[in-house]
């Protein structure tokens, strides 16, 4: 169902890689609510082509980016600014990467090189993302930018990996720009702290399928899922939400101030 909440906005998502993907959903949803969009990944992604089935449903360009390149930004800025003729209204970053998690090399015995890819892909991106916009003024007044979580950065989940201190440093970034922007421009910046997905990302951790299966007994409501995902991010760009920002919001079927729950206790005593 279909409410408006987007009539008339304009954004850009950030990660859409095949269909499972939180942003594909994203993509669809924000389009479905009367958004128009841009969308755009890593050049490396795009040679999968799935995106340009997604960019066919959406009506949308594709314009490749690597968040680790500051001249990629400045080029998807510019040229979105040009294909609306103007600023947007929103920006979803659903990026994440750590190739210390992918080769399974333990928290304790790290690639400090890799490490530093982690942070910069899933963290310090946002700030780019965020600076570039800033500097080009490409958001426009009460615009909205939600970035992806995990409650890992709050909790120990021992094979997070480095994903761990990569989403503690996102939501700092998403609290201090957010203020910085606030106060220039009304922008408000929030992260989603979303439960665990079955998406390429989500099933790079080790254990995935029991670690999501325990979050499903965990959750008094069960795990939150991807197009619930969208739906709470598309309320988050709409004009409902104007006063939220700086906030890290759970989105995760009560999982995060659950202690334990009947269905683990039972699980615990069979
Ligand atoms: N799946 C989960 O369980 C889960 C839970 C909480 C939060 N998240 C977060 O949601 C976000 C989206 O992940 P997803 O689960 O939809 O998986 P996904 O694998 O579909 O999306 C990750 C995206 O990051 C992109 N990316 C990686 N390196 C990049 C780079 N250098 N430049 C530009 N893009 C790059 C990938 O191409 C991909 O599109 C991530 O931040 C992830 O950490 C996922």
């Amino acid at each position: 169902m279909a409410y408006n909440l987007l009539k008339g906005k304009k954004g850009i998502i950030f990660g859409a890689l095949d269909e499972k993907s939180i942003a594909w959903k994203t993509a669809l949803r924000c389009v479905e609510e009367g958004a128009e969009i841009v969308l755009t990944n890593a050049p490396i992604a795009m040679r999968l082509g799935e995106i340009n089935r997604l960019a066919e449903l959406c009506n949308a360009p594709v314009i490749p980016a690597d968040v680790t390149s500051m001249d990629d930004l400045e080029n998807l800025f510019s040229k979105t600014l040009e294909h609306f003729g103007g600023g947007v209204d929103f920006i979803l970053h659903s990026v994440g990467m750590s190739m210390n998690l992918r080769k399974g090399n333990p928290y304790t015995d790290t690639n400090y090189d890799l490490m530093h890819k982690s942070l910069d892909i899933s963290a310090m991106s946002l700030h780019r993302v965020l600076q570039t916009a800033m500097k080009m003024d490409a958001i426009n007044e009460w615009g909205s930018v939600v970035a992806l979580s995990y409650i890992a950065a709050q909790r120990v989940f021992p094979d997070y990996n480095d994903m761990a201190d990569a989403k503690s440093m996102l939501e700092s970034i998403t609290r201090n720009f957010g203020y910085q922007y606030a106060v220039k421009k009304h922008v408000r910046v929030n992260t989603i702290s979303q439960s665990p997905t079955r998406t390429t990302a989500g099933s790079g951790v080790k254990g995935f399928e029991g670690f999501i299966k325990f979050a499903e007994k965990q959750s008094p409501l069960g795990n939150a899922s991807a197009d619930q995902c969208a739906d709470y991010t598309v309320t988050l760009f709409s004009d409902l939400t104007k006063m939220v920002t700086m906030q890290n919001l759970f989105h995760d079927g009560g999982f995060s101030f659950t202690g334990i729950s009947h269905a683990v206790i039972d699980q615990m005593e069979m």
